[in-house]
């Protein structure tokens, strides 16, 4: 494969991971997971982790995922790039773990003393990526191998990183978002 199809098939794997936070965003709201509670003086995830947030972005993705699966064969005929076709597990463990790795950079901001809101570079930009994908891992091997192979994942790696912050400022921009990360 050359570069340019390794990072399509990288996007392309990564989408399901990629939507579920960008569409907490625009759904966020309403009760928050932690119901408010805090744990040595600080909010135990804080109001930006919601439960509405948190099922609108898993379906989301989770529907892109079997969007991608229907579009596959004639993206991949059109563009002779042999994009990836999500197993089930895949189209669960992508967006949940998305979810969770964003849930889980919360509660590590909030145990470091930082609001609701603050930014915790590098954190911000590949937790949900780095739980997406060990769940993935785990979950739905040898899928996983085949298509995450070593210069998808250095795709994957340096990419996020800017989409990250480009949908983000975007976001912020459009008023959508309180903080440009
Ligand atoms: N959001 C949500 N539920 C989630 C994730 C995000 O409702 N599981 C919504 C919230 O409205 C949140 C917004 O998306 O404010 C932006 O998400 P994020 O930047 O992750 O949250 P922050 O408000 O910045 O809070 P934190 O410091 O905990 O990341
Ligand atoms: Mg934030």
């Amino acid at each position: 494969m050359d570069w340019l199809a390794t990072i399509g098939v990288a996007f392309w794997a990564m989408l399901p991971a990629y939507v579920p936070n960008n569409a907490a965003v625009l759904a966020g709201g309403g009760r928050p997971i932690d119901g408010g509670r805090t744990w040595h003086g600080a909010r135990l995830l804080g109001d930006g982790k919601t439960w509405r947030g948190t099922a609108v972005g898993s379906t989301a993705g989770f529907l892109l995922a079997w969007l991608l699966n229907v579009l596959q064969p004639g993206a991949s005929g059109a563009l002779g790039v042999p994009f990836p076709v999500f197993p089930l597990v895949a189209t669960v463990t992508l967006p949940v773990g998305a979810m969770l790795g964003d849930i889980l950079a919360s509660f590590v901001k909030r145990r470091s003393g930082r609001e609701r809101g603050a930014s915790f570079p590098g954190l911000d930009q590949l937790d949900f990526v780095v739980v997406a994908l060990v769940l993935t891992a785990l979950a739905a091997w040898p899928w996983f191998g085949e298509t995450y192979t070593l210069p998808v994942l250095v795709a994957v790696l340096v990419m996020t990183p800017l989409l990250h912050v480009g949908t983000n400022v975007v976001a912020y921009a459009l008023g959508l978002k309180n903080e440009p990360w």
